[in-house]
């Protein structure tokens, strides 16, 4: 199941019916505005967020930070009945925030682009995206993170732009496991691996207990020129709609 670039839309008026079970509504954004704009989103953000936003090393980051937390609020606010600034978040062990009474979601992002993916009631979903940076695509890196399974498959691509391409759908698929799962960095990453065929997004193999590969789905998101990003969600993905906020 993929998203391509022409299928992103003008979102519906708010409020939106939330995803039903096995679809997935993906936003996009990038993290830039005014100063009026910037001002109004540090309205809509928490204290805590502000705090974080304004400890990071750069006003660079701090901006696009401030404009994520806001952009998340303002899109779960399109499909609950409180305001962006209301919405109280909870925090899973490892760090994922979720709201007990709404819809599943995962926020990601990389430079100044974000997307958040948004699925039914208690779904268990994870989204990445990833500036394709050919420094970081390289056999040293791919042997730290990935996977012997992913590593070998890696190595029967071209190399030049097939096997860089190759490299970000498994890093991007990866961490839209780890973070739909919701563990992050505490799941190891050689625990499972994941394909590159940039035709069949799937887990190849899972050795994590009560996990089998089968269980979970993924969907490849063109979502921004020069970037790669993916879903991930337990059980099928049957629909991918896409919203340019
Ligand atoms: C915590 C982690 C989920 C963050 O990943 P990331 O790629 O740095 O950042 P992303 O932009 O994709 O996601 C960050 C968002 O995910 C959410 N998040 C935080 N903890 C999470 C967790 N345990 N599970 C799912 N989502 C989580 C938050 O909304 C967070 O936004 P915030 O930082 O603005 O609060 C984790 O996977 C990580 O640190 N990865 C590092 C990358 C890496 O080394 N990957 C190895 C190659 S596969």
């Amino acid at each position: 199941m993929n998203l391509r670039a022409s299928q992103w839309k003008t979102p519906p008026g708010s409020p939106i019916e939330r995803p039903a079970d096995h679809a997935i509504h993906l936003w996009r954004t990038r993290l830039i505005g005014t100063e009026p704009q910037y001002e109004a989103a540090r309205g809509v953000i928490s204290a805590t967020e502000k705090a974080r936003a304004d400890r990071l090393i750069s006003p660079t980051l701090g901006r696009r930070s401030v404009f994520a937390f806001a952009f998340l609020r303002l899109v779960l606010a399109r499909y609950l009945p409180v305001e962006p600034a209301a919405i109280s978040f909870e925090t899973g062990p490892f760090g994922k925030p979720f709201l007990p009474d709404g819809p599943g979601f995962n926020l990601s992002h990389s430079g100044d682009t974000a997307l958040i993916a948004v699925g039914a009631q208690g779904s268990e979903i994870g989204v990445d995206i990833e500036e394709v940076n050919p420094k970081r695509a390289t056999h040293d890196i791919a042997a730290r993170f990935f996977a012997p399974e992913e590593i070998a498959e890696l190595a029967g691509y071209a190399e030049g732009d097939d096997r860089e391409s190759a490299f970000f759908r498994i890093w991007t698929r990866k961490e839209a496991f780890i973070k739909a799962i919701g563990k992050g960095l505490a799941q190891p990453l050689d625990s499972f691996a994941v394909s590159a065929d940039i035709h069949a997004p799937r887990l190849t193999c899972s050795r994590i207990e009560h996990e089998p590969a089968d269980a979970w789905s993924f969907g490849d998101i063109t979502a921004f020129e020069g970037f790669e990003a993916a879903v991930c969600a337990r059980g099928r993905i049957q629909t991918l709609s896409g919203f340019t906020a």
